[in-house]
């Protein structure tokens, strides 16, 4: 058969465009017998199946069991703590992290645990888990480590010694040898990824699997395991930056409407509480720089904005941003040289959000305009500033979500809030003063 590596469909011929996610040439070619193939639940979360349909009303609810992971901005994202028999896929890019955070909830609940907890390692070796380990402070007697990239290994290891948790770093090196693909390819890791659950599944064992996304997503990524596994969530940030924030995608057992932010320190990942002053910390006083306030799952965090405008030198002016849409610049750009009459069509442009967060909330569009009309204006804006809202084509300024949780929090550290002027121009106008 033939399956879509970005959206892992499934075609009994070859064609040049998958008709489910509509990429172009992603179809791959798998060998199947169809008599060997495995045919362990392919999703849902008890396993179980029915003949025969069961009234809503009568079927006994259950809360889930849960174990906490130690670390409160882990159990926040999985909405209280890991679920019995669930599987959770850990996506992120390489180097991001995810092998030191799974390592540290590993020893976080090695604390507390009876059982083992299994880390199975396809890529690194004991000695190499080892030496992290000793970096992390981590010594215990309940960390079990298996180096293998066999899922039959992986299934007698967990019959076997039914642990606590099971950790597989990661699912793109694990291969079923029921099947003649090599590992990595898309067959291999959906149907280790189909075994594994099928194990954790019967025996309410709890599994996090590490899946790298790759930019192209020409390796099998993890796009395919999405809908087979119960959680999603995927740890953020910008490897040259300390910031990371995880993320979850999807949950059947929670919302996803948390995150959990942490700073990637010497000694392993730093959970923090405090984002926003974590983000200020290293403040200073400059022309183009104004605070804004995102929202970061529930939690409203406080950023700084910064700009920089040069006169262009030669040709065509030049618009980076770091942490911003490179398009939202440019239409807020336009809307400050016809609205605010802020004209930089002879400048080059740069914005940059501090801390290597990447910011897609509209509430900032406010932020960077008066950050730029700043930069411009060489003007130093009032430390205490924080200026918030959606910037709209005709130069008006809206309201944005949970605009009161994000005042409340910027107040509670001390700044200030402009939100009673809705036009751009007159914002500018406000802020935006020489001293003399
Ligand atoms: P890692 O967890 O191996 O990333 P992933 O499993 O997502 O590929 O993390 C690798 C990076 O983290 C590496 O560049 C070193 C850095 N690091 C720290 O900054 N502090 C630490 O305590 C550890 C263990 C790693
Ligand atoms: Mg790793």
């Amino acid at each position: 058969m033939f399956v879509c590596s970005e959206c892992g469909e499934e075609y009994i011929q070859w064609q040049g465009r998958c008709s489910v996610c509509g990429n172009w040439n992603t179809l791959k070619e798998m060998n199947v017998p169809a008599e060997t193939r495995y045919t362990g639940t392919r999703s849902g979360y008890s396993g179980g199946t029915a003949e025969e349909p069961v009234v809503l009303a009568n079927v006994v609810g259950q809360q889930e069991q849960r174990v906490t992971t130690g670390f409160s901005e882990v159990d926040r994202v999985l909405g209280g703590g890991i679920v019995q028999g669930s599987v959770i896929l850990l996506g992120g890019d390489p180097g991001i992290g995810k092998s030191t955070l799974l390592l540290q909830v590993v020893a976080k609940m090695a604390h507390t645990s009876t059982k083992p907890i299994l880390y199975i390692s396809g890529e690194e070796s004991p000695a190499q888990i080892k030496l992290r380990a000793e970096r992390l402070g981590i010594h215990s007697e309940m960390i079990h480590l298996l180096p293998t990239t066999n899922v039959e290994t992986i299934q007698a290891t967990i019959e076997k010694t039914d642990p606590a948790l099971v950790i597989v770093d990661s699912i793109q090196t694990m291969y079923d040898p029921q099947f003649p693909s090599s590992p990595g390819s898309i067959v291999q890791v959906r149907e280790s990824a189909i075994r594994i659950q099928h194990v954790a599944k019967s025996l309410g064992v709890p599994v996090v699997l590490v899946g790298h996304i790759t930019k192209e997503g020409t390796v099998a990524g993890p796009r395919t395991l999405e809908h087979l596994v119960d959680v999603v969530l995927y740890l953020e940030g910008d490897t040259q930056q300390t910031l990371r924030i995880l993320r979850a995608v999807k949950n059947r057992f929670g919302d996803i409407s948390e995150a959990g932010i942490f700073s990637m320190e010497d000694k392993g990942m730093v959970e923090v509480t405090d984002p926003s002053r974590f983000l200020l910390s290293e403040r200073v006083q400059s022309p183009g720089s104004v605070l804004a306030a995102i929202i970061e799952g529930t939690r409203p965090m406080l950023i700084e904005v910064q700009a920089l405008t040069t006169p262009t030198v030669f040709g065509y002016p030049r618009r980076t941003a770091s942490g911003f849409d490179l398009n939202r610049l440019n239409l807020l750009l336009a809307v400050l040289q016809r609205r605010v009459h802020i004209d930089l069509s002879s400048h080059d442009v740069f914005i940059n959000i501090v801390g290597g967060l990447s910011v897609k909330d509209p509430a900032v569009d406010a932020a960077v305009c008066v950050a730029l009309a700043s930069a411009y204006k060489d003007v130093v804006l009032s430390p205490t500033l924080c200026v918030l809202g959606e910037v709209g084509l005709a130069g008006e300024i809206r309201k944005v979500i949970y605009q009161e949780r994000r005042i409340k929090e910027v107040q509670s550290l001390g700044y200030q809030v402009v939100d009673s002027v809705k036009d751009l121009a007159q914002l500018v106008q406000k802020v935006v003063r020489p001293s003399k």
